[in-house]
């Protein structure tokens, strides 16, 4: 089979990477793909934009693609599912439809209330003034939200009224574009978040391994928000009896909900959930794609042919598909960045030692990275995503680091501090 994947990060490398594992998997096509997709043996890069829906339907017709695989929310929202199913391809990724679970707050959230899934409690303003009345009779925190895809921008947990006020007209002012027309305003939750990754063909859903990422860019999860700089799993807060709460009382009903309204979601349902001290799951929110990074920390554990499994989403027979399996013990990425990510940073910088770094354990996948006259340079802002696997998450997190060690570009950054809530030794010392 061919697998054509859509997108250019590190959850797409992870994807190809894990792809290829499968015998059965005859070749890759990344569209426009990465350095490190480009350096992948069966695979090639295809430089098309992820919005040139034509372009990818004539390939993937021409070539026989058997399954199409989007990383990224964006061409999910665009309606490139739709676009590739109405030419009879297989497409892993929800429709249009679908994707408004990630690029709708405000549709999300009442899709969760008519299936009554834990939630903040929430109301939805498109008014500046009305928002502005609202925080003050709920006073803080409070959480205010962009209703749109704003890159990971457009949430802001305010601690104060004026960081609130500021946050809503920052929206209403049109900063985050038409994803601030409409704000959510929401309960401020405590807690721990995981990350849980469902693959589901619209009928039946099943969750991958639970996986905690690090968001913000500085050690001891603080500074600013990011695209996240690291990530693991399995996460140990989720135990079994949590993870079947999580199964009836949000992916189900989640599945349910989505079907009442006619919407057949073949892809992954991620839920970004807060466990609360009670120990309740509660959605923050829900993406409708796998997670970056937390996709590169799952993909290592599992056994299963991810391109079967893929499939059977895809072409609706998820539930006569055999139980995911998956590999002992614990998976750790450390995502290595470009200095002044999240804000400004150098581009084209070139990388050595990847080679070097990589073990049995341990594979690096790129995020930012392009190969230009065969020389590996830097691309983005997050860079690499190192990732190890080991029998316990403290010998996945050193094999982790002493990877990073290898490695070398100017100027890059990365956290000495990833998994330090399921670390039982201290903290590295590199
Ligand atoms: N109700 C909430 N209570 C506490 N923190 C929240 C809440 N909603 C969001 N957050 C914080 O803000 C982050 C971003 O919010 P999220 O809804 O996931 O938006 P996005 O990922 O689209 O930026 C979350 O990961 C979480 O840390
Ligand atoms: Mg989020």
């Amino acid at each position: 089979m061919r697998v054509l994947i859509v997108g250019n990060g590190g959850r797409e490398h992870a994807l190809a990477w894990k792809l290829l594992q499968s015998p059965q998997v005859q070749q890759i096509i990344c569209v426009p793909g990465n350095g490190g997709t480009a350096a992948l043996e069966r695979c090639r890069n295809l430089p098309l934009n992820v919005d040139d829906f034509e372009g990818i339907a004539r390939f993937a017709f021409v070539n026989n693609v058997g399954l199409i695989v989007v990383g990224p929310e964006v061409p999910l929202a665009m309606g490139i599912t739709d676009y590739l199913q109405a030419k009879e391809l297989n497409v892993f990724g929800p429709t249009r439809e679908g994707a408004q679970i990630e690029s709708s707050k405000a549709w999300a959230k009442a899709l969760m209330e008519d299936a009554e899934i834990p939630t903040a409690k929430a109301a939805v303003f498109a008014d500046e003034a009305a928002a502005k009345a609202y925080v003050r009779s709920e006073g803080v925190p409070i959480v205010i939200k962009a209703d749109g895809l704003a890159a990971g921008k457009g949430v802001t947990v305010a601690e104060t009224v004026e960081s609130a006020d500021s946050a809503i007209a920052a929206c209403f002012q049109g900063q985050f574009g038409s994803a601030g027309s409409q704000v959510v305003i929401e309960e401020c939750l405590s807690g721990q978040e995981v990350s849980i990754l469902a693959v589901t063909d619209g009928l039946t859903i099943r969750p991958l391994l639970p996986a905690q990422d690090h968001k913000r860019i500085g050690e001891g999860d603080t500074g600013e928000n990011t695209g996240g700089m690291g990530a693991y799993a399995p996460a140990p807060v989720v135990t079994p009896q949590l993870m079947e709460q999580i199964q009836n009382h949000v992916l189900e009903p989640a599945i349910a909900a989505l079907r009442s309204r006619n919407i057949d979601y073949r892809g992954v349902l991620y839920a970004g959930l807060m466990v609360t001290p009670a120990g309740e799951p509660k959605v923050i929110e829900f993406n409708c794609r796998f997670g970056d990074p937390e996709t590169q920390a799952i993909l290592p554990l599992l056994d299963t042919p991810l391109e079967k499994l893929l499939l059977a989403c895809a072409t609706q027979t998820l539930e006569s598909f055999p139980a995911i399996e998956w590999k002992a013990g614990a998976s750790a990425c450390v995502v290595v960045a470009a200095e002044g990510y999240p804000g400004n940073y150098p581009k084209k910088l070139e990388i050595t030692g990847i080679d070097q770094a990589e073990t049995d354990e341990v594979v690096v996948f790129h995020a930012g990275t392009q190969l230009r006259n065969q020389k590996l340079i830097t691309d983005g802002g997050r860079v690499l995503g190192v990732t190890a696997i080991g029998e316990t998450f403290d010998q996945a997190i050193e094999r982790a680091y002493a990877a990073v060690q290898s490695i070398h570009f100017e100027s890059m950054y990365y956290r000495r501090d990833i998994g330090h809530r399921v670390r039982t030794v201290g903290s590295s010392s590199n």
